[in-house]
């Protein structure tokens, strides 16, 4: 028997059908990369913008048609079955079970009581919730790790806290626990996922608040065997001094802050309800480079939000300059029933969304070509995670920083290369990457059996 998951979305989505296809394999399910070959296809959705609603459309007419030649089982999970079931089930009937975001856990029973018609999709709450446990017996070089489910933050544009719910965070010691595993299973690095990682265990609110996200990041990455620690999502407005701290402290813990600003204008910022202001968030890049000169901030940004005006944007461009993000995903604002700024008129046209979208983009390009560049005659520490998909004998890993390396192995090297730390020299940039070549001294000690 077999599965195949197709996964549209986020790293939270890539987490969850990880921990699906274990949860089929643990009943005899081997995974297939054919839709053609399985008997169970499971789409695992994302609602966070329109493009990925239409995707989803075209992918489950496919797989609809697919059921028509053999008898198998077709499973929506995600985002957009918690939002969108009943609609979905009118228009695809092939759908077996919708299963929402509060009940992933409960595959396993489904499979159990035989697969049958279902939709699942009631919210949990705190004390009935059930985090998806990781207990993968391979996994790769890097691994994402849930700490918390869910967003209390209700930005107007974003869809999440209506698709995922409340935040709910996921106990300490099963996260560590997790971590355990996961390095048992071969992973070298953890990148902590939730929708606001440092609103992790936070007590309070306004300037009051507190977290306890400092302590955890302490103690995943007092874990041994673990090479590197990530985390991601980061909220500007709850990222506070003691995690910025921990980053400083601890060389496990990599010095990269995914801060989605979304805009640079504080009359957007405030219409999109983020809780903090230009000055604000500069106040916080500022904390960072000043407690880690070599840091690497990059973001997220929305263009022709509602009322969005050329001053706006403008602003959104000066903060790009003023920050110098080593990279950005940059979307057209794209309004989602369930937010409040679907109330709101989406007055950017078309055309002025595209043409910001393409400036900003271009903007962005030069920064990231300026921090590559600005590599080139450096030393850097690059986790292997495996041969290059470009193929050649070549290897990729990544910096501390996130920026991919590429480099040819030599032949005194040992042939296996993946889940080790290697120093490189930077011998060049290329457009989106690094080339690397490995320092002898540091080939030799591998050699040693490293
Ligand atoms: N339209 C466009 N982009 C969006 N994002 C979230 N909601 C929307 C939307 N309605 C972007 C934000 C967020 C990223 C994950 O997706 O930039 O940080
Ligand atoms: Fe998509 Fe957001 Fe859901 Fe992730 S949490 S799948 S990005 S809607």
């Amino acid at each position: 028997m077999k599965v195949f998951v197709h996964t549209f979305g986020c790293q939270m989505n890539e987490y969850d059908s990880a921990r699906a296809a274990e949860i089929f394999g643990r009943r005899g399910y081997m995974p297939t990369d054919d839709p053609k070959q399985a008997d169970v296809i499971v789409v695992n959705t994302c609602s966070i913008r329109d493009k990925a609603e239409q995707k989803l459309a075209s992918a489950l007419g496919r797989y609809s048609g697919l059921k028509r030649h053999r008898d198998r089982r077709l499973v929506v999970m995600g985002c957009t079955a918690q939002l969108r079931s009943r609609a979905l089930a009118g228009r695809f009937s092939a759908v077996d079970l919708f299963l929402g975001t509060d009940r992933v856990a409960e595959l396993d029973d489904w499979i159990r009581a035989g697969m049958p018609r279902e939709t699942r999709v009631a919210r949990a709450d705190a004390e009935s919730y059930r985090f998806l446990e990781g207990r993968p017996a391979r996994v790769p070089v890097s691994v994402p790790v849930t700490v918390q489910k869910g967003c209390d933050n209700f930005c107007a544009y974003c869809v999440v806290p209506a698709a995922r719910g409340p935040q709910i965070d996921r106990p300490a010691a099963e996260i560590l626990a997790e971590v355990d595993r996961m390095v048992l299973a071969g992973a070298k690095e953890v990148v902590l996922i939730g929708q606001n990682v440092n609103a992790y265990g936070k007590v309070g609110r306004g300037r009051l608040a507190t977290n306890r996200f400092a302590a955890l990041l302490r103690e995943v990455a007092a874990r041994p065997g673990l090479s590197r620690v990530r985390f991601t999502t980061s909220h500007p407005r709850d990222l506070d001094v003691a995690t910025v701290q921990a980053v400083a402290d601890l060389p496990v813990l990599c010095p990269h802050f995914h801060l989605p600003v979304q805009s640079g204008s504080d009359r957007i910022l405030r219409k999109m309800g983020r809780g903090y202001s230009r000055k604000t968030y500069l106040e916080k890049v500022e904390k960072i480079r000043r407690l880690i000169p070599d840091a690497a901030i990059s973001t997220d940004l929305i263009v022709g939000f509602p009322g969005e005006t050329k001053q706006d944007f403008a602003e959104t461009m000066s903060l790009i300059d003023e920050v110098g993000f080593t990279f950005s995903y940059s979307f057209k604002y794209s309004p989602r029933p369930d937010t409040r700024a679907f109330d709101m008129e989406d007055d950017v046209s078309e055309s002025v969304k595209s043409d910001r979208l393409a400036r900003l983009q271009d903007k962005q390009a030069h920064f990231m070509g300026r921090n590559l560049h600005a590599w080139v005659g450096r030393t850097a520490t690059v986790l292997v995670e495996g041969p290059s998909r470009r193929g050649g004998g070549q290897w990729m890993g990544r910096t501390e920083t996130f920026e991919i390396v590429n480099f040819e192995a030599c032949l005194d090297q040992p042939r296996e290369l993946t889940g080790r730390s290697v120093e490189m020299e930077i011998v060049a940039d290329r457009g989106h990457s690094l080339e690397g070549r490995i320092l002898q001294k540091r080939a030799e000690s591998m050699g040693g059996g490293l």
